[in-house]
C-alpha cells in the first residue's frame, strides 16, 4: 500500500479551509457593499425630491411650472444617472421630463405598486438597466397636485459589484495555490525534527545502540517522544550489554570446571592406575559435574522465569515456618562455622512453597557462608502494609553501596575470587530476584556497620 503524504494532505486541508474562509469573507463584503450603496442612493433620492418640491412650492400655477421647466434641471444637475419627472396627478405625460427614463418612471408610477415609503426598484424595459425611483407629491396653489419622480440608474453600482466579484474570483486560483503551497512548506518544515528520529533509528544496530537524539531544539510536542525514544535505546543498550556479558560469563563459568575435569581425567589416563586411585579421581570428578549440573539447572530456571514460564502455585504460607525448615536443612553448614540461625516473628504470605524455600535457602546459605565466624544469623518475619516481609541479617563484611544494584545480576560477585573459591557461581541472588518477580514482590539489600540484611517482600494473605 502506498503511504499517503502527510504534507500533501495537510496542505490540501489548509487550502480548503482557506478557500471556505475567503468565500465567506467575500460574501460578507459583497452584502455590506450592496447595502451601503442602496442606503446612499435612497438618501440621495429623498434629498432630490425635497429639492424639487421646494422649487415647485414657490411657483404660482401650472403655467409657471411649464415656463420654469428648464430651471428644474438644477435638481439633477451634475448627475448623469439621475432622471426627473414632474406631472399633474393622473397624467402620464410629464410636464417636466428630460429623458426616456423619466417618462418610463412616470408610467411605472401610474401602473405599479410602489413601496409604502415611496420607492420602487425596476428595470428599463428596453435596456434592462436597474433603476431605483422615489415618488412624492406637491400641491400648487391654483392647480391639481403634481407628482414628482426622481430616479437613479444603478447600472454603475451593479458594475462595481460585478467587478468586485470578477476580481476576487479570478484571483482565487492563485490565492488557493499560494495557500496550499505555503501549507505544504509549513508542514514539511514542521516535520523536519522527525527526521532526527529517522536518522537515529537508521543508525541503530545490535552493535551500535549508543545513538541518542539530542532533545535540544526539539519542539515542545516532540520532547516527550524524544525522551521516550532515548530511554528505549538506553534500555535496549543495557539489555544487549547484559546479554553479551552473560554469554561470556557463562562460557567463563563452564570453562574452569570443564578444564579441571579434562585435565584430571587426562592425568589419570596417562599411565596405568589402581582401582582405588581411579575411584578417587572419579569421586572428585563427580563434585565438579555436580557443580556443572547445578549451574545448568540454575540457568534453565532463570531462562524459564525470564519468559514467565516457571509455574508458581500460590498458597498461604507462614514465612517464619518455612524459614525454620530451611534453617534445619542448613544446620550442618552452620555448625561448620559455628553459626547459629535464629528465626523469629511470623508473616503470612501468598507464595509458592518450593520457590519461597529456594529463595530463603539462597539468602541463608549466603549469610551462613559469608558471616563472621561464630556469629548469629537472624531471620525476622512480619506482616506490614499489606505485604509479608522476611529479613535475613548477618554480621560480617559489608557490601559497598555501588554493588547493591548489580548484586542481583547473573554471575555478579562482589569479590570475584572469594566467591568462586567459596563455591558460588553468582547466580543465587539472580534466582532470588526472579522468584520474587514471579511472586509480584521484590528483594532489597541494605548493608553497613558490619551488618548485611536482605529483605524478601511477598504479597500478604488476603
Ligand atoms: N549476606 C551477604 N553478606 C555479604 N555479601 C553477600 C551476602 N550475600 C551475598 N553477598 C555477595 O553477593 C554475591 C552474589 O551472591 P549470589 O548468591 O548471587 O552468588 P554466590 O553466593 O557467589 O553464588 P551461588 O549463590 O550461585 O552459589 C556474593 O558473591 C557475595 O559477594
Ligand atoms: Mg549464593
Amino acid at each position: 500500500m502506498r503511504a499517503r503524504r502527510l504534507s500533501l494532505r495537510l496542505g490540501l486541508w489548509v487550502g480548503l479551509l482557506g478557500l471556505l474562509q475567503a468565500v465567506a469573507v467575500l460574501a460578507f463584503a459583497y452584502a455590506v457593499m450592496e447595502r451601503e450603496q442602496s442606503i446612499q442612493r435612497r438618501t440621495m433620492l429623498v434629498d432630490k425630491v425635497e429639492h424639487a418640491r421646494h422649487m415647485i412650492d414657490d411657483l404660482a400655477d401650472d403655467a409657471a411650472l411649464r415656463d420654469n421647466a428648464a430651471q428644474m434641471v438644477d435638481v439633477i444637475a451634475g448627475h448623469d444617472e439621475l432622471h426627473l419627472a414632474i406631472a399633474p396627478r393622473g397624467t402620464s405625460e410629464p410636464s417636466v421630463g428630460f429623458s426616456r427614463e423619466s417618462a418610463e418612471s412616470l408610467l411605472r408610477l401610474r401602473r405599479d405598486v410602489w413601496e409604502s415609503d415611496g420607492f420602487l426598484e425596476w428595470r428599463m424595459s428596453e435596456s434592462g438597466a436597474p433603476m431605483l425611483s422615489l415618488a412624492g407629491t406637491v400641491a400648487i396653489a391654483n392647480a391639481e397636485p403634481y407628482d414628482i419622480v426622481v430616479s437613479v440608474d444603478r447600472s454603475e453600482d451593479a458594475k462595481l459589484l460585478r467587478n468586485l466579484l470578477i476580481t476576487a474570483l479570478s484571483s482565487a486560483p492563485f490565492a488557493l495555490a499560494v495557500v496550499i503551497l505555503s501549507g505544504l512548506l509549513i508542514v514539511k518544515f514542521g516535520l523536519e525534527p522527525l527526521r532526527r528520529f529517522q536518522k537515529a533509528a537508521a543508525e541503530v544496530t545490535a552493535n551500535n545502540l549508543s545513538t541518542r537524539i539530542d532533545p535540544r531544539g526539539m519542539p515542545y510536542e516532540l520532547q516527550d517522544s524524544c525522551l521516550a525514544f532515548n530511554a528505549m535505546l538506553e534500555r535496549l543498550d543495557d539489555s544487549v550489554k547484559r546479554l553479551s556479558d552473560f554469554s561470556s560469563d557463562l562460557a567463563h563459568e563452564m570453562r574452569t570446571p570443564l578444564a579441571t575435569l579434562l585435565g584430571r581425567t587426562q592425568v589419570a589416563l596417562s599411565r596405568p592406575r589402581g582401582a582405588e586411585e581411579l575411584a578417587e579421581v572419579l569421586e572428585r570428578n563427580v563434585e565438579e559435574l555436580q557443580r556443572l549440573t547445578r549451574l545448568v539447572a540454575d540457568m534453565l530456571f532463570l531462562a524459564q522465569a525470564d519468559r514467565a514460564e516457571a509455574a508458581i502455585d500460590l498458597v498461604a504460607v507462614d514465612l517464619a515456618e518455612e524459614a525454620r525448615t530451611v534453617a534445619d536443612y542448613l544446620e550442618l553448614l552452620a555448625q561448620e562455622r559455628e553459626v547459629t540461625i535464629e528465626v523469629s516473628g511470623s508473616a503470612y504470605a501468598m507464595a509458592d512453597r518450593n520457590q519461597a524455600r529456594r529463595a530463603m535457602t539462597n539468602l541463608l546459605s549466603n549469610a551462613v557462608r559469608l558471616c563472621s565466624y561464630g556469629t548469629t544469623v537472624t531471620v525476622q518475619a512480619a506482616n506490614r502494609d499489606g505485604w509479608a516481609f522476611l529479613e535475613v541479617s548477618n554480621e560480617g563484611p559489608t557490601i559497598a553501596p555501588q554493588h547493591h544494584e548489580r548484586l542481583f545480576d547473573r554471575f555478579y560477585r562482589v569479590d570475584d575470587s572469594r566467591g568462586r573459591d567459596a563455591g558460588g557461581t553468582g547466580l543465587g541472588l539472580a534466582i532470588v530476584k526472579a522468584i520474587m518477580t514471579l511472586h509480584g514482590g521484590g528483594v532489597d539489600v541494605s548493608s553497613g556497620r558490619g551488618k548485611t540484611t536482605f529483605t524478601l517482600r511477598f504479597q500478604a494473605t488476603a
